[in-house]
């Protein structure tokens, strides 16, 4: 009874699966526990896209950590990037000598995390590393390094496991290529 979920109505086809994610987020969570095996590690949330992929991450990771927050913008309600990042929430505590990890989930042309980093390197953490579920690496403009990489996808808009179209899409466990005709 019912309809299919809305997110898959609205999905071309869906590119990574429930078990496909899962399976890549605990092997990103093994590697990083064994990483930051006696550090103080630090793990950044990326509000909101990587609010999915940052809890099924982090239940993962067997080490002692703190989780925080934190929510920039470069986007407005369109699919391209507009270039600038604004800080609408900001981390709570000092990151000095803290081994910080940007947990974000998609790096498309790059300027978001590139500005990112930026703007906590001055705050003087230990270590600053970034993990990123998703990749689009043909799509990038700014330079930057991601430590830990879940896929590399193709160039198209994605949606679903916290990612968005106009702040919808977000609440869907496995992620879909948007349908052209409903962002063209
Ligand atoms: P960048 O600054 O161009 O790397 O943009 C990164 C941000 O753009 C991500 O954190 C997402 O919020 C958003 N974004 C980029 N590509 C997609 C996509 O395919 N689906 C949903 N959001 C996207
Ligand atoms: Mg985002």
């Amino acid at each position: 009874m019912g309809r299919t979920h809305y997110v898959r109505e609205d999905s071309e086809r869906i590119l990574l699966d429930q078990e496909t994610i899962m399976k890549r987020v605990a092997e990103l969570a093994k590697q990083i526990s064994a990483d930051y095996e006696n550090k103080n590690l630090v793990a950044v949330c990326i509000l909101k896209g990587s609010v999915m992929f940052f809890s099924d991450l982090m239940k993962e990771v067997t080490i002692p950590c703190e989780l925080e927050f934190m929510s920039v913008s470069s986007y407005g309600s369109g699919s391209s990037s507009s270039g600038n990042v604004k800080i609408k929430y900001d981390l709570q505590d000092d990151i000095r000598d803290k081994d910080i990890l940007i947990v974000e989930d998609i790096v498309d042309s790059g300027i978001t995390l590139h500005n990112l980093t930026n703007l906590l390197k001055q705050r003087n953490p230990a270590s600053l590393k970034i993990c990123c579920l998703l990749d689009k690496k043909e799509r990038r403009v700014a330079e930057i390094d991601v430590d830990y990489v879940g896929f590399e996808i193709p160039d198209e808009f994605v949606i679903g496991y916290g990612l968005d179209f106009d702040g919808k899409y977000r609440n869907y466990g496995e992620i879909g290529i948007l349908k052209r005709e409903l962002y063209e």
